[in-house]
């Protein structure tokens, strides 16, 4: 059974988590470096990127809201529960495994991957359960790291892993288990290699909260939030369609694909429109259609010419 619910609550309704929020800033004042040396949560750094041309021309969606209103299973099923329990996680040091069919399969560094040209990327998110951001990442392409270990000619799909550490991840432990873990991802080799598509390290001009899946997660705007898998440890080329993690949890309900698309409802609500995080007004005055591909649909239709994109869904 699926545990994703259409959300009732109106954003501008949602308690900000200002206590932790100013105390994490406190410490990052007070301490700075020597939380890193002394291997504690690294607080956000200021990151340097280069401003994209894919920027889309909306209102960003408040920090607070990005940083507090979270899907991260691992650490609870709340909205609220990332951002309350992930200070224990340590997203450094970290290493992303890329295999499977490629020439030259590397264990890469957090900070080579850091090292590579970093652009902000202003993007129009969509979640599966009918709400929506306009979040400003900070990433680079997922084709850039492509490139460095040559995928080769028999590689069609690329498959996504997300670290198990049940002792900084109270949802992986304990009675209660949400989902299987690791939670996995997958895509189609053109969508990976597609210019939209970005491994983010940061938001908001700084490396990513925990609780937005530091220190490395997929965001892929076409497609639902669940297809942007967080804290990736391995990435692996192969040649069979990857299992994803709400596919196999409820097939009938969550897609391979997992396209946004306003004209294939899911099977509990519509997905013909969204509610905007973040904006003021009262319940329903945020909320606006939803648009094929998100909006994107210029740059990634042709992705999917020919094919019936009500049974892959
Ligand atoms: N990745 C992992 N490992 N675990 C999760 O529970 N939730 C997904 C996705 N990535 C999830 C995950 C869902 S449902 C969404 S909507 C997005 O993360 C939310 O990303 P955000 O909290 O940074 O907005």
């Amino acid at each position: 059974m699926s545990l994703y619910r259409p959300p009732r609550i109106p954003a501008s309704q949602i308690t900000p988590e200002h206590c932790f929020l100013a105390r994490r800033s406190f410490l990052a004042a007070a301490a700075g470096g020597a939380l890193l040396a002394s291997g504690m949560p690294a607080s956000a750094e200021a990151l340097k990127a280069s401003k994209s041309p894919y920027a889309v021309d909306e209102a960003l969606t408040p920090e607070k809201d990005v940083t507090s209103y979270n899907n991260f299973y691992e650490f609870g099923m709340g909205k609220g529960d990332p951002i309350a329990n992930s200070e224990k996680f340590k997203p450094t040091p970290w290493t992303v495994k890329v295999d499977g069919l490629v020439g030259k399969p590397k264990e890469f560094g957090l900070e080579e991957l850091m090292a590579l040209p970093l652009e902000e990327r202003v993007y129009r998110m969509r979640c599966v359960e009918a709400w929506s951001m306009v979040i400003p990442w900070i990433g680079f392409p997922l084709s850039a790291l492509l490139d460095k270990v040559e995928p080769l000619g028999d590689a069609r799909y690329v498959a996504f892993e997300t670290v198990v550490r049940p002792e900084e991840m109270p949802g992986q432990s304990g009675y209660f288990q949400s989902l299987p873990w690791p939670y996995v991802e997958g895509l189609r080799l053109d969508e990976a290699r597609h210019p939209l598509t970005i491994l983010s390290v940061g938001v908001y001009g700084k490396t990513l909260p925990n609780q937005n899946g530091a220190p490395i997660r997929l965001v892929v705007p076409w497609k639902y939030g669940f297809k942007g898998i967080k804290s990736i440890v391995k990435i692996t080329l192969t040649d069979k369609q990857p299992p994803s993690t709400w596919n196999l949890a409820a097939p009938n309900e969550y897609g391979f694909y997992a396209n946004v698309n306003p004209e294939v409802d899911h099977p509990r609500w519509s997905q013909a429109s969204e509610n905007r995080i973040g904006e003021g007004g009262f319940f329903g005055a945020n909320r606006r259609p939803t648009l094929p591909f998100n909006g994107y649909a210029e740059e990634v239709a042709g992705l999917y010419s020919g094919m019936d994109l009500r049974a892959n869904y």
